[in-house]
């Protein structure tokens, strides 16, 4: 799992954001429904998914990754959340555009559903931000790869997964190229009438 976060997250993105032994013991220990991986016959795990459990409340829902997942270590899952809240998704390079991304998310859909909760929710890096940050307020980089018109490794990804921005987040993460910059994406239950529980 380490190996694929190297492979997944080079320079310039921080070394010390990926995995430890500790954040992936707390993952299997805490919420292993949140805990998937795609594996390759021969080959071994070659992507990653890991979510938790949080009590969201859309009036207020500006936070920073370090906040809502405890730095990836999740001590702060809550097993009544009504959000499964996404730590992590990544696909090694020679993986990707497979597809194996996609069916990471619709399992973890599969979670929300199985679990009744309200939305699936996570903060969408936007590394493709940085090559025309000169030019572009974050927002107006989001509402450009939301017409189409701009595409992004990460955001465009989310997107054709489903997820729908519900804000843009500055400060996020320390994350270069995204300039620290989120778009807080979101799927709803279509299970759960619309307003909630
Ligand atoms: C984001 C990531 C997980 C995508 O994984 P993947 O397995 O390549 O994605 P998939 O093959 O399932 O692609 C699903 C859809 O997204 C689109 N997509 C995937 N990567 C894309 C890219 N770089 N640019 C534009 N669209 C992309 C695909 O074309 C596909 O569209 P379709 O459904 O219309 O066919 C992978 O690129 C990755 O690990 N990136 C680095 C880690 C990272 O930044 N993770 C996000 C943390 S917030």
């Amino acid at each position: 799992m380490i190996d694929v976060q190297r492979e997944a997250f080079p320079p310039p993105f921080p070394a010390e954001l990926w995995w430890n032994r500790e954040q992936l013991e707390n993952h299997v220990r805490l919420f292993p429904e949140g805990a998937l991986c795609a594996e390759v016959d021969g080959v071994g795990v070659v992507g990653s998914m890991t979510g938790l459990r949080v009590a969201f409340d859309p009036s207020h829902p500006i936070h920073t990754w370090e906040e809502i997942t405890d730095s990836g270590y999740i001590r702060n899952h809550d097993p009544n959340g009504n959000t499964l809240y996404v730590v992590d998704i990544c696909v090694k390079p020679a993986y990707r555009k497979l597809g194996l991304g996609k069916w990471l998310m619709q399992s973890m859909y599969e979670v929300v559903v199985q679990l009744g909760l309200e939305r699936l929710l996570g903060g969408g890096r936007l590394p493709g931000y940085h090559s025309v940050a000169d030019e572009l307020t974050a927002e107006q980089y989001v509402e450009r790869v939301l017409t189409g018109e701009l595409r992004d490794p990460v955001l465009t990804f989310l997107l054709r997964c489903g997820r729908l921005p519900i804000a843009v987040v500055p400060g996020y993460l320390e994350d270069e190229e995204s300039h620290g910059y989120a778009a807080l994406m979101e799927w709803r239950n279509p299970f759960l009438p619309a307003g909630g529980e």
